[in-house]
């Protein structure tokens, strides 16, 4: 049976956010490794205002570019990071905001990127979101065809 998990331990996932979303990426980069990954930090590492597109893309580019198996995107809501994100094609990062959303993002969509708003959920939500989005393996058969589709 074709083993259809995200990642394995000892793969490296990216992990990227904006100023917002800086203190939330610290603990996140903690539990990934606590999962078995290696954390690819792209930034930002401080508090100093940014612009989420740079590190959004800087993500989805890390992913193409197959330094990283999958990643985890942080800005304020989410939404402006994951926007970013997924104007590459062959990304799919999905706005998880509870343990269900995270969960059918992986068997559904085959999500490659978690995204998550710093100022939406918590430090233990974001963890336990993470742990799930990454034991999940992708459903395949009908959600194969659907999506193919998105390019
Ligand atoms: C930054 O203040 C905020 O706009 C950003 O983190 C994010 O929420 C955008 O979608």
């Amino acid at each position: 049976m074709t083993d259809t998990r995200l990642a394995r331990p000892g793969d490296i996932v990216a992990i990227a956010s904006d100023h917002a979303g800086v203190e939330l990426k610290t603990a996140l980069k903690g539990e990934l490794s606590a999962l078995g990954f290696v954390p690819l930090d792209l930034g930002t590492n401080s508090s100093d205002s940014v612009d989420y597109p740079d590190f959004g893309h800087a993500l989805a580019q890390a992913i193409l570019d197959k330094k990283a198996v999958a990643g985890v995107a942080i800005c304020g809501t989410g939404i402006g990071i994951s926007i970013a994100v997924n104007r590459h094609a062959g990304i799919r990062a999905a706005l998880a905001y509870d343990d269900a959303t995270a969960k059918l993002a992986r068997e559904h969509n085959d999500a490659n990127v978690l995204a998550m708003g710093a100022r939406i959920v918590n430090a233990d939500q974001a963890k336990t979101m993470l742990k799930t989005f990454f034991a999940t393996p992708f459903a395949g058969d009908r959600h194969a065809r659907r999506v193919a589709k998105l390019g």
